[in-house]
């Protein structure tokens, strides 16, 4: 069975004081919940402190990004040996990074080898815009995303590896795909895997929905059996909604 993965995908929010106190807050409360995998992902400069908050809790810590170079003349940019040791997930091509920080589909396949080649394991996002949904492009857009993303990852990397669809008009607008629509293209990406990979890695991978879950809709997701947890923005940042992610999570998936 593929264990339930709940990330927290903070983006530009929280200074690091408030990132601090929220794990301190959301730690014991996840504790009841083991049978589920949660992360943060905050903001670089909160990595160390919330890292060190978190240690011994079981909640994981995740960068929402990385460079694919070890090093170099690259202003702002994070490496993947920087974050080694200090995080154990990275998200990759997130839709906001695609659109405004130009990451390609090239980019984004550069940076999933990168961060694997470091034991970093990657959340790599895809999804369609509203324009290609409403022409029916999603299936072959987002096939040929996650094609692109997994270019020279081996089978045995595969492992490390979680998916998550994001439909980018789903995020952060309220609109949210039904949970019918969301299964159907996470059962389509699981069938790329295969395509790529062999069908037992396939069902192996773990593949999640975002945008716009929150408390009120997640039951919807977590009923599907394709869709193995959530990628959550901003009901990711109150500890009470996070909690009760979690906690249908658990519920919908027997865990
Ligand atoms: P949202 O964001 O939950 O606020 O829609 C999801 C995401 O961007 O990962």
């Amino acid at each position: 069975m593929r264990k339930p993965i709940i990330a927290g995908n903070w983006k530009m929010f929280k200074t690091l004081d408030e990132s601090v106190s929220f794990v301190q807050e959301l730690a014991p409360r996840l504790a009841p919940f083991d049978s589920v995998e949660c992360l943060v992902c905050p903001s670089f400069v909160a990595l160390s402190p919330v890292s060190q908050a978190l240690k011994g809790t079981g909640i994981a810590v995740g960068a929402q990004n990385l460079h694919w170079e070890e090093s170099g003349a690259y202003t702002s940019q994070i490496s993947p040996t920087m974050l080694q040791g200090l995080v154990d997930y990275v998200l990759i091509g997130h839709s906001e990074c695609r659109e405004y920080l130009g990451d390609t589909d090239e980019r984004v396949n550069k940076k999933v080898k990168a961060a694997l080649a470091h034991g970093l394991k990657p959340i790599v996002a895809v999804g369609e815009s509203l324009a290609q949904n409403e022409t029916g492009e999603t299936e072959s857009f987002v096939g040929g995303q996650v094609f692109a993303a997994l270019t020279g990852v081996k089978p045995a990397q595969m492992a490390q590896v979680v998916m998550a669809y994001e439909p980018i008009w789903a995020i952060g607008t309220g609109k949210s795909a039904s949970g019918e629509l969301a299964n159907s293209i996470i059962g389509m990406i699981r069938s790329t895997l295969a395509d790529l990979y062999g069908s037992d890695i396939a069902q192996a991978t773990r593949i999640q929905y975002g945008g716009s879950v929150k408390p009120g809709n997640m039951a919807e997701y977590m009923s599907q059996p394709e869709i193995d947890g959530a990628l959550v923005g901003g009901a990711a940042l109150k500890v009470d909604d996070f909690v009760s992610l979690v906690e249908i999570a658990a519920q919908e998936k027997g865990a």
